[in-house]
């Protein structure tokens, strides 16, 4: 193809095989990874992460004690141990109540014992636990949702 006959219409055909090329070569390549990289921060850092301070949950000064962080169960299993749970039901996703022996859900009666394993259908699956690490210096608990 000469010059002078690169029109408009072979414009936008190389255009097109452009787009649809780089388009195959993007949906190739792990995105996600090659921004962690860029930024020197790791993968895992992706994942909703929530740091709260230890200090603005007095609940949770005590081995026992627990709290509800948005549609997070946490509570204090020890002095350096937390357990954090999804308070959604695996039922049909209806808000469980901590009963101080496991979890009730009022929508269906299924139920769950203290570390979220189901003890009473409808449900099936175990409420979703959350891993979290504690920092004992800075008092602050992450919980990976
Ligand atoms: S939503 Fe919980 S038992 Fe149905």
């Amino acid at each position: 193809m000469s010059k002078e006959n690169f029109n408009r219409r072979d414009f936008l055909k190389s255009s097109f095989k452009t787009i649809v090329a780089g388009s195959v070569v993007l949906s190739a390549i792990d995105v996600k990874k090659l921004l962690a990289e860029a930024d020197g921060i790791s993968e895992n850092s992706f994942t909703n992460a929530k740091v709260i301070n230890l200090n603005d949950y007095p609940d949770l000064t005590n081995v026992g004690g627990n709290t509800t962080i948005g549609k997070a169960f946490v509570m204090r299993t020890g002095s350096s141990k937390f357990l954090a749970l999804s308070t959604l039901c695996t039922h049909k996703k209806c808000d469980v109540d901590f009963t101080g022996d496991g979890f009730e859900c009022p929508c269906h009666g299924s139920t769950y014992d203290k570390s979220g394993k189901v003890t009473n259908g409808p449900a099936k699956k175990n409420l979703k636990s959350y891993k979290t690490t504690f920092n004992s210096e800075e008092n602050t608990l992450t919980i990976n949702m």
